[in-house]
């Protein structure tokens, strides 16, 4: 992050904060909670986690607790939701929807029974009931009955003013339009949600339709509740959880659990899980039981909200200026949760790498729904990590655990935890599979290798397609107009199967064009123009056909390494197919190549001398002119016989590139810079060596200048 006078302050805790500094602490954070406020309630799209958004209100409350005079007129502490847009029309509510304050810990939650009691005068022994009950991951809704008939609709707004959304609310199936035994005024508020199989549907849908997806059940409530043609909103399978009310003409309940069980008989829908506690420990322990059936319950929720149960005593608490001092919600830890693993799956990638993933009871972990993690490899389902060491304290992952998930930043969710209390007596260890699932070949794990590997190379069709991808890919052949898309598409339908089958197109399918012409994307210029790319690759620089074969451990700058050491395609061939691994002198000549270890040798040698493979890469070459690595006489080169010293950052090369290269051009390449160094090559980030060059008059130029030297040589 770049550290500028105004945001240098972030990072400090608010009591180590000047006064100053906090002024424009509490202005940065207005402003962002505002603009997140907007996105997450008028725009449904979040640009903040959860989490983030409730650290920056944090915050913002503990820096106005210690400078209380700093406390800004839009203070977000003041806020809750967002001004209602343009488009609906406006209901002001007769009752303000307030938020509700937040408990992360199990001590919050004492606290919290702490405050309640101190402010009702209350011993601590004394009787204190609460109903705890799922906090629904929706977005609020206020409908006002009048004389049993549904009259109004607003969405929460800013907490004062909300958008009348009444054509939308009748299209919720389970909002009654009429009903009966409640007060003539009745305002019943509760929590509009689409359950976690429906948002699935709605996004399968969307996506067949080119229409816009969601990043979650919520967002796709919102956006589904808040469309201005009500036709699109009966559409969406949208429900509503009652679970308190606004405005009364008398009241309906003296507790709040005997008010829920009275919503119930008017006709709402009411949380199941619901409960009457006596006190903050079995509070706790009704939050732990709902955390464990959070991923069964079919809806999205992200925490227990815990209140106060007898009315009266609602009542004398009273609210703070947005929350209630007779309710709190017991957040969920926003980047973790309790899943059901449904599967293991096997994928098989370029190196026939066989990668499990786990296939979960979908879940919705730091604002995305999580249905994939990865398991890495097979050490780390039986609990080790690459040395051997336990992870988990040793815990297995097994198909049909409950599984602790977690998202830290962007990444791939990955397991955290297992939970072996709610193992299924007859679960069975992990077997992973030995052979391949795609090609069924031997799979293989190599000695040091985490990997267990498929031995079928280009007979397996995973690995096929995931490795003409790489052929064509840019650092390779590189042939315009034949990308990933085009790749998987003429690989699906027959047409090439191995990167020889690239090279004889024209042959197969060319004949008029028709073939070609007749496919969805074709037309007789694209299909010449094509040909023709395919064509211009025909003559082809030894590195590129090398690094194109997407042999395991030969990269771009090795391949560039190896096609200078042995200068034309057959006499690396005649090497690699004549050396045996660990001896013998082509043995020893391959690893004699600066950058060329052990592991890269033992794949080379073995992918040309593996049946399968060797025929593909024969047919391969003989469509090909594959072009020589000319190496100059020494004589001729205007560096040869010179010392040369490469130091700093190269671009456009590796160090060991740049050196095999140097050398064969008849220099010779030091490690430090002396009297008798000739040229120095320095790239960005050179040091003492340049200094020294320039005290010894050593000429020193960059890496440009230095591919311009040996240009064409
Ligand atoms: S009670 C005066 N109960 O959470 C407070 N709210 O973060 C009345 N929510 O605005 C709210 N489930 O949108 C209550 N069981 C539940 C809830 C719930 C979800 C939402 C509601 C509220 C927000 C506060």
């Amino acid at each position: 992050m770049v550290v500028s006078p105004e945001n240098s302050f972030v990072h400090i805790a608010p009591d180590q904060l000047d006064e100053m500094q906090a002024e424009r602490e509490l202005s940065r954070l207005a402003t962002l909670l505002s603009s997140a406020n907007m996105a997450y309630y008028s725009l449904d799209a979040p640009h903040l986690s959860d989490a983030e958004y409730d650290l920056l209100k944090q915050r913002n409350s503990a820096i106005e607790a210690i400078f209380p005079h700093l406390k800004r007129d839009d203070s977000p502490s003041d806020k809750v939701g967002a001004p209602a847009t343009d488009g609906f029309g406006k209901i002001k509510h007769a009752q303000a929807m307030l938020s509700l304050g937040n408990a992360f810990t199990d001590d919050d939650v004492f606290e919290f029974d702490n405050r309640v009691r101190k402010f009702l005068g209350l011993e601590a022994t004394a009787t204190l009931t609460y109903t705890a009950e799922p906090k629904i991951d929706g977005l609020s809704l206020s409908l006002r009955y009048e004389k049993g008939v549904l009259a109004q609709a607003a969405t929460r707004g800013d907490g004062e003013v909300g958008e009348n959304v009444l054509e939308n609310a009748r299209t919720i199936a389970n909002i009654p339009h009429q009903i009966s035994g409640a007060p003539s005024v009745f305002e019943v508020r509760g929590e509009v949600y689409m359950s976690a199989a429906d948002f699935a549907a709605l996004n399968q849908r969307q996506t067949e339709t080119k229409g816009k997806t969601f990043a979650n059940p919520r967002n796709a409530a919102a956006g589904s509740l808040r469309q201005l043609d009500a036709s699109i909103t009966k559409a969406r399978p949208l429900r509503f959880f009652a679970y308190a009310w606004g405005e009364l003409s008398a009241p309906f309940a003296q507790t709040q659990f005997a008010a829920i069980q009275a919503l119930g008989e008017f006709g709402f829908e009411t949380n199941p899980l619901t409960a009457l506690l006596s006190n903050p420990s079995e509070l706790i322990a009704h939050y732990k039981k709902i955390e464990e059936l959070r991923a069964t319950l079919g809806y999205d929720i992200d925490g227990v909200v815990y209140k106060v149960n007898d009315l009266e005593l609602q009542r004398r608490l009273g609210f703070r200026s947005t929350t209630p001092r007779w309710a709190i919600a017991h957040k969920f830890p926003a980047e973790l949760a309790w899943t059901y693993l449904n599967d293991i799956e096997i994928q098989v990638g370029r190196t026939g790498a066989l990668s499990p993933v786990a296939r979960l009871a979908p879940v919705t972990v730091g604002g995305v729904v999580v249905s994939n993690a990865t398991l890495h490899n097979e050490d780390y389902i039986q609990g080790r990590d690459s040395s051997g060491a336990e992870i988990r304290e040793g815990r297995d992952i097994r198909i049909g655990d409950w599984v602790q998930i977690y998202r830290a930043g962007d990444v791939i969710p990955k397991i955290k935890d297992v939970d072996l209390n709610r193992r299924d007596l007859s679960a069975k260890p992990y077997a992973f599979p030995e052979t391949c699932p795609e090609c069924g070949s031997p799979a293989i794990r190599e000695e040091g290798d985490a990997v267990r590997r498929c031995t079928g190379g280009l007979i397996c069709p995973a690995q096929a397609v995931e490795r003409l991808k790489h052929f064509v890919s840019r650092g390779a052949f590189d042939i315009e107009g034949l990308g990933a898309k085009q790749v998987e598409q003429f690989y699906t339908d027959g047409w090439i199967a191995t990167p020889a089958d690239i090279f004889t197109l024209r042959e197969r399918y060319g004949q008029g064009m028709q073939q070609l012409k007749n496919r969805e994307g074709w037309g007789e210029k694209s299909a010449e123009k094509l040909f023709q790319a395919i064509d211009e690759k025909r003559k082809i620089p030894f590195r590129r056909v090398l690094f194109g074969l997407g042999i395991r451990h030969a990269g771009d700058s090795s391949a560039g390494l190896i096609a200078t050491h042995y200068g034309t395609w057959d006499a690396m061939e005649q090497a690699l197919t004549g050396a045996e691994i660990g001896q013998g002198a082509a043995w020893d000549d391959l690893l004699g190549i600066d950058g060329v270890g052990t592991v890269m040798a033992t794949s080379l040698v073995s992918a040309f001398q593996n049946d399968n493979e060797r025929a593909a890469i024969d047919r391969l070459i003989s469509a090909l002119d594959v072009e020589e690595v000319v190496t100059i006489a020494a004589a001729d080169s205007p560096v040869a016989g010179k010392t040369v010293v490469f130091t700093g950052t190269l671009t456009k090369m590796s160090r060991a590139e740049a050196k095999a290269r140097a050398e064969s051009l008849g220099a010779k390449v030091a490690g430090s810079v002396s009297a008798k160094t000739d040229i120095l090559v320095a790239g960005p980030g050179a040091g003492s060596k340049a200094t020294k060059a320039e005290a010894l008059g050593v000429l020193t130029i960059d890496e440009d200048a230095w591919l311009s030297m040996i240009e064409g040589l």
